[in-house]
């Protein structure tokens, strides 16, 4: 079942939630659902990894499942884990009642916290599953997503294997920390998000922050592509320019001269190494 029927359909859907695609996002996104692929989504911080699949869920009325990884995360967090209290319980007040007869009590449905992977591969309704900083995970959790995304199912000794009854649109996100094994990457789309070109970048600022004069937005996604091009730690992402736009909106200003930009930087370059570069070679001193 697919949730989309084109390309064109992804971007119109997706822009219908807020979210501006360009034309290689768009064709990726359709790729990845009509072959019931993983889209592994990578790319500097705030360009817009984690909104697409957020967007993806709004756009198509789906569950978003989200899988947040670190390090630590372990098969308990992520998969399943049976819930130890209750068993004590249950084996306490078992009585007289034989180990066999116990055993198969407490190794049940009733006794099951399912955690993101599985509650994403048991749903039947819609579900978007995102695994999100996967890079943040030790290598061990890319085994256990192998073989969930492989064959969309888990296996429970106890309960047996748990097939998916519908599969999820999954999205995976990574800063590329660390280099994802190629056998994860084989089974996934992928997509390069980078920041976006000037005319997306108006369009995404335009749509976020409602009130604000296309003049100023023009400036200031100039300005902008200006600090990007410059060598520094941390280029500002799109988040941080939409940051940017709502600052000026909350101060009523119209118009981005040299005085405004000095006094606002903070709000974009988060170094002070690169606050002094951009003052020096913009020229704002
Ligand atoms: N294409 C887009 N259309 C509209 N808004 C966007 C778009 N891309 C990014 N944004 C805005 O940028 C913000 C940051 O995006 P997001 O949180 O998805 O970044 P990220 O790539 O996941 O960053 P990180 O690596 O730090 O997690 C979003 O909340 C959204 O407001
Ligand atoms: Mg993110």
């Amino acid at each position: 079942m697919s949730l989309f029927s084109s390309p064109g359909q992804v971007a119109e859907a997706l822009a219908g939630s807020g979210y501006l695609t360009d034309q290689a996002i768009a064709t990726t996104v359709f790729l990845a659902d009509a072959l019931g692929k993983p889209l592994l989504v990578e790319g500097p911080a705030g360009v817009g990894k984690t909104e697409l699949a957020k967007a993806v869920a709004a756009a198509t009325d789906a569950e978003l499942i989200r899988l947040q990884c670190y390090e630590g995360l372990d098969e308990a967090r992520a998969l399943y884990e049976w819930n130890y209290k209750k068993q004590l319980l249950r084996i306490q007040a078992a009585g007289d009642q034989s180990w066999d007869e116990t055993h198969d009590d407490i190794f049940n449905e009733d006794f099951l916290l399912e955690r993101p992977l599985l509650a994403a591969i048991r749903r039947d309704d819609p579900t978007v599953l995102l695994i999100d900083e996967t890079d943040k995970a030790d290598v061990e959790v890319e085994g256990l997503l192998l073989e969930v995304l492989s064959d969309f199912q888990v296996t429970i000794p106890e309960l047996g294997t748990i097939a998916a009854r519908r599969r999820p649109f999954v999205v995976l996100t990574s800063n590329a920390a660390r280099e994802l094994s190629e056998a994860l990457k084989r089974r996934c789309l992928y997509l390069y998000l980078d920041y976006p070109s000037a005319e997306r970048e108006r369009d995404i600022v335009l749509s976020r922050v409602p009130g604000i004069e296309a003049a100023l937005t023009e400036q200031l996604v100039a300005t902008i592509g200006a600090l990007r091009g410059l060598e520094i730690k941390k280029q500002p992402s799109i988040a941080e320019t939409i940051d940017w736009a709502r600052t000026l909106l909350a101060l009523g200003l119209d118009t981005l001269d040299e005085e405004t930009v000095k006094a606002t930087l903070g709000v974009v370059l988060k170094h002070v190494s690169d606050q002094q570069r951009a003052v020096k070679e913009l020229k704002l001193g």
